[in-house]
């Protein structure tokens, strides 16, 4: 007899409808939802509006809260609770799992790296659980101990939550290329790491912002800037707000020229979203396509030039 894999997506909150569509043309056919968990057969592939994938669901039984417990902590010994329905029941069970801590991140750190499982309860007597999944946080979520005095909007906390998850940030000595900058958030935090920024904006920086050491700011659109006048930059940031094969073009632009080792872009989408230029991101060597918890109707490409060395080995 052969086994068949379960996979189960978890959409991010309020993208269900935009996970279901990307795993349509992944050619995924959904055989189960469970809220925002999307329940599938076979290996996972790339789904960049989930939140958190589970790889390798097993059913389970949970006759009593006891039993349910102790089949999760036969497994291991950390695990994430989704609990959209039964749950009062579920967080009995939880109670009874090993405390997981889920303090918020002082900034900078690294993800954790320690496996985190989810489960959920499928009926009030049957667990569906996954010991290895994608997120190293609870159904995704990241939570911050935020800095409410100095940077002047709340757009610092994606871009925390995107060096967070590559375990790596700009540090001193390195230079940045912030497009998109105005006010100045993604600036403030990229001048707190010390790194260099060179911030590109239409619209000022916030006055706080453009007084940091190693902050420089041109007023002019980013699309006309050419590489060749910049020159080499560690890292090139994005968060402008333009349609997203917009970007696609500006993203080839710099990886083409071959100047910048790190990307990070937010992919905004104005209206319907546009899965297909999403995918052709998806498809540049090296790419990550996620959408952050702190991400809105957006997602956000990672792209490193080392990844794309090591995965080329
Ligand atoms: C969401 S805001 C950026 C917020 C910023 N990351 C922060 O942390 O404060 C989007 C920015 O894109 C800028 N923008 C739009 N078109 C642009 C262009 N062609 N060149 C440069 N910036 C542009 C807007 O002026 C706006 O400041």
């Amino acid at each position: 007899m052969t086994m068949t894999m379960t996979t189960a997506y978890l959409a991010a909150v309020g993208f269900v409808d935009q996970l279901q569509e990307e795993l349509r043309r992944a050619g995924i056919v959904v055989r189960g939802r469970h809220e925002r968990l999307l329940i599938c057969d076979g290996p996972a592939v790339s789904a960049a509006w989930a939140a958190n994938i589970w790889h390798d669901c097993v059913e389970l039984p949970a006759s009593s809260i006891g039993a349910a417990a102790q089949a999760l902590r036969a497994i291991q010994r950390n695990w994430a609770m989704y609990a959209p329905l039964h749950h009062r029941r579920a967080n009995l069970i939880h109670e009874r799992l090993p405390h997981v801590s889920a303090k918020p991140i002082v900034f900078p750190a690294a993800a954790p790296t320690a496996p985190l499982g989810s489960w959920t309860l499928l009926a009030s007597d049957r667990l569906l659980a996954a010991a290895r999944c994608s997120s190293p946080f609870a159904n995704g979520e990241v939570a911050f101990v935020e800095d409410r005095t100095g940077p002047p909007n709340r757009a610092y906390l994606k871009l925390w939550e995107a060096l967070v998850r590559m375990r790596r940030w700009p540090g001193p000595g390195e230079r940045c290329l912030d497009l998109g900058a105005a006010p100045g958030g993604w600036t403030w935090v990229l001048a707190q790491l010390g790194a260099e920024v060179l911030a590109v904006d239409k619209a000022p920086l916030d006055p706080k912002v453009s007084a940091l050491a190693g902050v420089d700011w041109r007023g002019e659109s980013a699309f006309a800037l050419e590489p060749e006048s910049v020159g080499p930059v560690d890292w090139l940031f994005s968060d402008i707000v333009c349609y997203p094969a917009r970007l696609l073009r500006l993203v080839e632009k710099w990886r083409v020229s071959g100047l910048v080792k790190n990307f990070v872009c937010t992919i905004k989408f104005q209206g319907a979203t546009d899965h297909e230029t999403a995918a052709a991101f998806a498809a540049l060597p090296g790419a990550e396509v996620v959408h952050l918890h702190h991400n809105k109707h957006e997602l956000t490409v990672i792209l490193s030039a080392a990844k794309d060395l090591i995965d080329g080995r």
